[in-house]
C-alpha cells in the first residue's frame, strides 16, 4: 500500500518508515527537519511544514491510501511557553493533512495522540474511553486533532484511527520527547555525569518500547479500528526511582541519583490500559522494560564519542 508518514525523520516516525518498508509498503515521508534528523537515502522525503498549503498538491500526486501523522510540536513545556506555535503545528497541521487526504481520495489517517490527553485520571491504568482532560496546550492540540478527524469521517467518509501513546522510549529518542527522562538518565550515566530525580522518585509513567509502538501503526493502517481511539502502552506504572535503577543497571553505572524539588505541572502518575487495542487491532506490548532499556543503552553507547 502507498503510505505517507509525517514526522518521518523523527524518533518514532523513522522507526515506522523502516517497519513499513520491511512490510513491503511504498512509503513517502514528510518532515520539516525542525527536530528530526533520521533521513534514509532510499526514501523520498518532502522537506516541508505539515501546515503548508502546498502539502495538498504533493499528496494529490502521490495518492497515499493511508497517512500516519506523527509530525508535531512534541514538547509539553514548549506548548505552555508558546501555545500559538503548538496549535499552528499540531492543530492546523492536522487539519491541513486531513483535507489533503480527503481531496486525494485517501482511505485513512492514523493520528498520534498522547496519554497527556487524560490529564489526572480517575483510575489507573486509564481505559481508552476515559474522559479527556487535557492540562496543557499540547494535550489540547492532540484532542483537537482527534475532533477534526471525527468530523472528517462523518462529513467526508475519510477514516481515521487514533493511537494514544504512553511514554515511548528506544534507540534514536531525544531528551525533548515524553519519555525524555530515559535519554537524560542514559546519556548522563554513560558519561559519568550526576543524575537527579524530581520529587521523591515516586512519580510514575508507562514506558512502551518503540518497536511495539510501530507495530500498532502497522496494524492501524488497515481496515481495523476505524473511528476509534486505542491506547498504546503497557498498563504498567514504573516509578522514576525504579527507572533510574534499570537504566543504571543497563549502563553498568552506580544507581545513586540526587533528588530535586518536584516540578510544577508534572502529572503524579500515569499508565494506560491497552486491552481494547488488543481486541480491535490484535496488538499487545511485547518488550519487557529491562530488555528495551538494554537495547536503548546499547544504541546510546554505540554513538557516544569514544575516548582517544
Ligand atoms: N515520544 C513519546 O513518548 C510520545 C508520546 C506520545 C505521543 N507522541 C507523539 O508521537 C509523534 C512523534 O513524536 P517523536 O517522539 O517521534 O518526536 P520527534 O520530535 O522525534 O518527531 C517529530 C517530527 O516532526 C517533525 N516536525 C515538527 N514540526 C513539523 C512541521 N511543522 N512540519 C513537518 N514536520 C515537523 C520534526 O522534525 C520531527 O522529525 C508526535 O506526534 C508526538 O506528539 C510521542
Amino acid at each position: 500500500m502507498r503510505v505517507l508518514v509525517t514526522g518521518a525523520a523523527g524518533f518514532i516516525g523513522s522507526h515506522l518508515v523502516d517497519r513499513l518498508l520491511t512490510d513491503g509498503h511504498e512509503v513517502v515521508g514528510l518532515d520539516d527537519l525542525s527536530s528530526g534528523a533520521n533521513v534514509r537515502d532510499d526514501v523520498e522525503l518532502w522537506q516541508m511544514d505539515v501546515a503548508d498549503p502546498a502539502v495538498a498538491a504533493r499528496v494529490a500526486a502521490f495518492r497515499p491510501e493511508a497517512a500516519c501523522h506523527l509530525a508535531a510540536q512534541v514538547s509539553v513545556r514548549a506548548s505552555v511557553a508558546d501555545p500559538a506555535h503548538d496549535a499552528r503545528v499540531n492543530v492546523l497541521g492536522t487539519a491541513n493533512l486531513l483535507e489533503a487526504m480527503r481531496a486525494a481520495g485517501g482511505r485513512k489517517v492514523v493520528l498520534t495522540s498522547s496519554c497527556a490527553v487524560y490529564g489526572v485520571p480517575d483510575a489507573l491504568p486509564v481505559p481508552a474511553d476515559a474522559p479527556l482532560r487535557p492540562a496543557s496546550p499540547y494535550a489540547a492540540s492532540k484532542v483537537a486533532g482527534e475532533v477534526y478527524a471525527g468530523m472528517y469521517r462523518a462529513l467526508h467518509g475519510l477514516d481515521f484511527t487514533t493511537l494514544t501513546l504512553a511514554n515511548v522510549y528506544g534507540p534514536r529518542q531525544t531528551p525533548e520527547g515524553e519519555a525524555g527522562v530515559v535519554s537524560i538518565f542514559t546519556d548522563a550515566l554513560l558519561s559519568g555525569r550526576p543524575t537527579r530525580v524530581f520529587g521523591d522518585g515516586s512519580q510514575t509513567r508507562d514506558y512502551v518500547y518503540v518497536a511495539d509502538v510501530v507495530e500498532a501503526f502497522a496494524r492501524a493502517i488497515g481496515e481495523a479500528g476505524g473511528g476509534g481511539r486505542f491506547n498504546v502502552g503497557t498498563g504498567r506504572q514504573t516509578t522514576d526511582r525504579a527507572l533510574h535503577t534499570l537504566v543504571a543497571r543497563a549502563a553498568g553505572a552506580p544507581d545513586d541519583p540526587a533528588f530535586a524539588p518536584p516540578r510544577l505541572g508534572d502529572l503524579p502518575t500515569m499508565a494506560i490500559d491497552p486491552s481494547d487495542t488488543g481486541t480491535a487491532l490484535g496488538w499487545e506490548p511485547s518488550t519487557e522494560l529491562s530488555d528495551g532499556l538494554e537495547k536503548t543503552v546499547a544504541w546510546a553507547r554505540s554513538r557516544a564519542p569514544q575516548p582517544s
